[in-house]
């Protein structure tokens, strides 16, 4: 049997008909950044033995792939800081176009320059870089350490090597709201995608998230008496809506978790460090998988998959102004 016909008999399918398609993949819970919005200034990080290896790593991408997974994104933490990453993406690399249509990385930018080549090699085309400043002062303030033109160096060394970078920008209220669209026409200028997000209450941080929350829909009118946005009509069953950015040949996509609906076509799942399977970012909903992998059962795992996917939540739930985040866990560990 083929791949493609396996997942047409076992495919990951929720109990509201949403097929999962698309697996975010955590290497790490480690990160070289502490944005504000996302971390502690002191983290606890998780022992090496409670991650997976790139072993264990590969295996579970082959039973999702098996069960109809079509792309795979390497987030963190942040991937780039884990040690080997290059051997781990090379390995996945192999079953593109053999399984998967694509292999992609979210990545903070600090280490990029030293890995674009690595992951072009690997068949990886396209990478998402967060980059909330292009000031430098502000950027180390906002991830409490960063280094501007470190990221700045990646990203050209991303584009140098042929990988396509969509910007990810979080949109901070009084921190760098008038930077947004600045940044939409550096983007323009350089052939890169910019999506913006709005904070998302996950984990415990210093800061009350709600005083920089910056709803997306203020913005997008703002923008559009700027430059011509008109809805795309690509899709890719996240989060995001696109527009087609007139003149400029990029999309500009909205992430818009708080004031828009997000959850109605989603297509993936996402795969803690530690091998815990969340169906959902907001929702504490999931199954364990790494005991499973180590016993190797296979029959257990796809038990709890099937589980999980029976549990689907519907939608997240998230309220800005609440006391307490939606879920205990920070973005680093389910991965973005
Ligand atoms: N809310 C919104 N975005 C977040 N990110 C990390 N934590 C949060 C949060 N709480 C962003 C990062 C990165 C992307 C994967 O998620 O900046 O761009
Ligand atoms: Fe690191 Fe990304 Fe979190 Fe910033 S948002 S601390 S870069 S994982």
């Amino acid at each position: 049997m083929t791949p493609r016909q396996a997942a047409a008999e076992n495919g990951l399918v929720d109990s509201f008909g949403r097929r999962v398609t698309y697996v975010r993949l955590s290497v790490t819970d480690r990160c070289d950044l502490r944005c504000r919005y996302c971390m502690a200034e002191t983290m606890q990080f998780l022992p090496r033995s409670e991650i997976l290896t790139f072993e264990e790593i590969v295996a579970l991408a082959d039973i999702f792939i098996e069960r109809g997974v079509r792309r795979i994104r390497l987030t963190g933490g942040e991937p780039l800081v884990r040690r080997g990453i290059d051997a781990l993406v090379a390995a996945l690399g192999v079953r593109i176009g053999d399984g998967l249509d694509e292999l992609t990385l979210t990545t903070n930018g600090t280490q990029l320059a030293r890995f674009a080549e690595p992951l072009r090699r690997a068949g990886v085309r396209r990478v998402n870089v967060s980059l909330d400043s292009r000031d430098p002062a502000r950027f180390r303030y906002i991830t409490r350490r960063g280094d501007l033109d470190k990221v700045l160096g990646g990203i050209e060394a991303a584009a140098a090597a042929g990988l396509a970078v969509k910007i990810n920008m979080v949109a901070l209220r009084g921190l760098n709201e008038d930077e947004i669209e600045p940044m939409l026409r550096w983007c323009a200028a350089r052939g890169h995608d910019l999506t913006l997000i709005e904070t998302m209450p996950l984990g415990e941080v210093e800061e009350d998230r709600s005083d920089h929350y910056l709803p997306l829909d203020v913005i997008r009118d703002r923008l559009e008496r700027r430059f011509a946005l008109t809805p795309s009509l690509r899709r890719t069953g996240g989060p995001a809506r696109y527009y087609e950015v007139g003149g400029t040949g990029i999309r500009l996509g909205l992430i818009t978790p708080l004031t828009g609906n997000f959850c109605e076509g989603c297509n993936r799942i996402r795969v803690a460090a530690t091998g815990t399977v969340y169906g959902c970012l907001g929702h504490d909903q999931k199954v364990e998988l790494r005991d499973l992998l180590r016993a190797g059962g296979r029959g257990a795992v796809d038990e709890a998959l099937d589980r999980l996917l029976a549990g689907k939540p519907r939608g997240h739930a998230f309220d800005i102004a609440a006391a307490r985040p939606a879920v205990p866990r920070h973005m680093s560990v389910t991965g973005g």
